[in-house]
């Protein structure tokens, strides 16, 4: 499964690089603001740091306008994939770039149905928001598991990017039902490598290996 890390905050991202989990960046209108900078110029900033996607979304409603801010975008680097609202306007600009050959990434999806639309406008990515369903009581990952099934019934190549990660039950079950992607906010990525016992254990390691005296190196 893919990671990609759901900030605009360089420094949060530059790490987690290092580590060699960061296979794509994904922001939104609500984390260009969080971070403060230009869309343009940290688009850009992530871009350089990142060999994977990088979604960049627009802020128009309308047909029109999206297409206009969406060749602003592509043309910040290579690896930008442009993201679109799935909204009847957000789908028609999806089209009209998928056509192109270029990546799209429909985001604010909350049902199966919504997903078929996508992958039948040829998005290369649909963002269904865990989260957010969670949040008013229903169950984000079987709306996964759903999208799944119909995209492997007809052979869709759009690919499953769960979004609205909050923990890591979001992200192991992401994996046990198959999604292609999580987009995951960094300190969630963060807590993937805690385990109490891990802790101990190397304590433990570390207390009975001063008990030698030796050095390694
Ligand atoms: O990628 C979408 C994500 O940023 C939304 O997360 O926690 O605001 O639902 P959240």
């Amino acid at each position: 499964m893919k990671f990609f890390i759901d900030t605009a905050e360089i420094d949060e991202i530059r790490p987690l690089v290092e580590l060699g989990l960061v296979d794509g960046v994904t922001t939104n209108p609500s984390l260009i603001l969080k971070s403060g900078r230009d869309i343009i110029e940290v688009t850009k900033e992530i871009c350089d740091l990142v060999d994977g996607p990088v979604s960049a979304e627009v802020a128009a409603t309308d047909y029109e306008t999206m297409v206009r801010e969406a060749a602003v975008l592509y043309d910040i680097a290579d690896n930008v994939c442009l993201k679109v609202p799935l909204t009847p306007d957000g789908l028609r600009t999806c089209k009209h770039f998928a056509d192109q050959g270029k990546m799209v990434n429909v985001t604010l999806c909350f049902s199966a149905s919504q997903a078929l639309l996508a992958a039948k406008a040829g998005a290369a990515f649909i963002s269904p928001f865990v989260g957010r369903h969670d949040d008013i009581g229903h169950d984000g990952m079987a709306l996964i598991a759903d999208i799944r099934t119909i995209y492997d019934n007809y052979d869709f190549k759009t690919e499953i990017l769960v979004a609205s990660t909050r923990h890591n039950m979001h992200i192991l079950d992401s994996a046990l039902i198959g999604a292609d992607v999580a987009t995951i906010p960094p300190k969630v990525v963060h807590q993937l490598f805690k385990h109490p016992l891990t802790d101990s254990g190397l304590a433990a390691f570390v207390k009975d290996w001063e008990k030698t005296g030796q050095t390694i190196a």
